[in-house]
């Protein structure tokens, strides 16, 4: 495709038109560029802003690395997750058939403009190919001894394709994923992991893993990690991890949190916790939705709670520069509120949970974090 810019008759800004190779444009490209945004050039850079405590991140797909979404990540990210690329169902779709084409698109990208890349993930009890947990005849695995053999098999032959594909340019992998389930009397989430091989695949996934990937840093993530008892099982598991030798390096916040909770001193203290294990912390997923409840609904965003976003960021920001050593990253679940999972989660409505709007404009979500005197002032 090849890129032209014009103006438009009758019309009163200009618009890029993309042709196809034959010289053709389709109306479809035509309204897609109408309708693009132009990212503002003259505020401070996030990532710049932050330069001195952690990398900032954002979790992308493949229509952040193209256009005006680029330029937002560029200007204010230096570190990427992929939203969904290197999820199983995607990289391993059927036994040994690996497919990285969507995935390394986001890795060149990352590294043709000096990112950090966070690998996410290799074990996990969604988004898997049906196949991961039937035989081969296509009936569910039962727990057998021989059931758990084939699939801490399939569990190492994953993990040593997809970690040594990208090699060094992961730096960090979120290992295992939401294997914490605080309404299980162990604590465990009876996934098909763990019916299957109890708590060993945990243990074969954090080995294998740093068997291929020496230099990378090795993460458990899990949501709502602050949540008193969901956070014992979690500092158990990470203690007796550390007690059989295996080699896990950090705690994965996800932290999809909103407007008023978890409390800045309930994050605080959780960090501190782990660090006191003598792990690092990393938030992987942060977005802040404007809803308490699955029941609420606004068609437009009240003016009030982006207000009220803006301090939340600037509580939460401030609190994670305070912790500065024992987070050693900061990543957000998206780029711009016009793709983010919460307007499908957990009912489908509109939802605003990050920095910058639909038009890739800033919020005060953002000014909370960059320059706090742009506030309104609280009333
Ligand atoms: C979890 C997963 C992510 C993503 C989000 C929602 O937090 O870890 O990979 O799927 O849910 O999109």
């Amino acid at each position: 495709m090849i890129l032209g810019r014009r103006a438009v008759l009758g019309s009163l800004f200009a618009c890029t038109f993309v042709f196809a190779a034959d010289g053709t444009r389709t109306k479809e490209s035509v309204l897609a560029q109408a309708a693009q945004p132009t990212i503002q050039a003259d505020i401070p850079s996030l990532c710049a802003t932050l330069a001195a405590d952690f990398p900032v991140g954002a979790a992308i797909w493949r229509g952040d690395i193209a256009g005006p979404h680029s330029e937002l990540l560029k200007k204010h990210f230096n570190s990427i997750t992929a939203e969904n690329d290197m999820k199983w169902e995607y990289v391993e779709p059927a036994e040994g058939n690996f497919t990285f084409g969507a995935a390394d698109a986001l890795v060149a990208f990352a590294k043709a403009n000096h990112m950090l890349v966070r690998g996410h993930n290799l074990a996990w009890h969604r988004q898997n190919p049906k196949w991961l947990f039937e035989d081969a005849t296509g009936n569910e695995l039962q727990p057998t001894p021989e059931n758990k053999a084939l699939l801490q098999r399939r569990l190492q032959n994953h993990i040593r394709a997809v970690v040594s594909h990208f090699g060094d340019d992961i730096y960090a992998w979120d290992v295992v994923n939401e294997v914490i389930d605080p309404d299980q009397p162990d604590g465990f989430r009876r996934s098909p992991w763990f019916l299957i091989t109890g708590t060993d695949y945990i243990d074969t996934a954090f080995r294998t893993a740093r068997e291929v990937a020496p230099h990378a840093k090795l993460y458990i993530n899990d949501y709502d990690t602050t949540d008193p008892r969901k956070r014992a099982f979690l500092l158990a598991l990470v203690k007796g991890l550390q007690s059989r030798g295996v080699p896990i390096d950090g705690v994965g916040h996800q932290m999809h949190i909103n407007l008023n909770r978890p409390s800045t001193s309930e994050i605080a203290e959780t960090i501190r916790m782990f660090s006191a294990l003598g792990v690092d912390n990393q938030i992987t997923e942060l977005d802040v939705s404007v809803y308490d409840h699955a029941d609420q609904r606004y068609d437009a965003a009240p003016e009030a709670l982006l207000v009220k976003q803006g301090y939340r960021y600037e509580e939460l920001f401030d609190t994670f520069r305070q912790l500065k050593g024992k987070i050693t990253a900061v990543t957000f679940w998206g780029l711009a509120d016009d793709h983010t999972w919460l307007t499908e989660f957990p009912v489908s409505r509109q939802d605003w949970p990050l920095l910058f709007d639909a038009q890739l404009q800033a919020k005060l979500a953002y000014w909370g974090i960059v320059d706090p005197q742009r506030l309104p002032q609280k009333n």
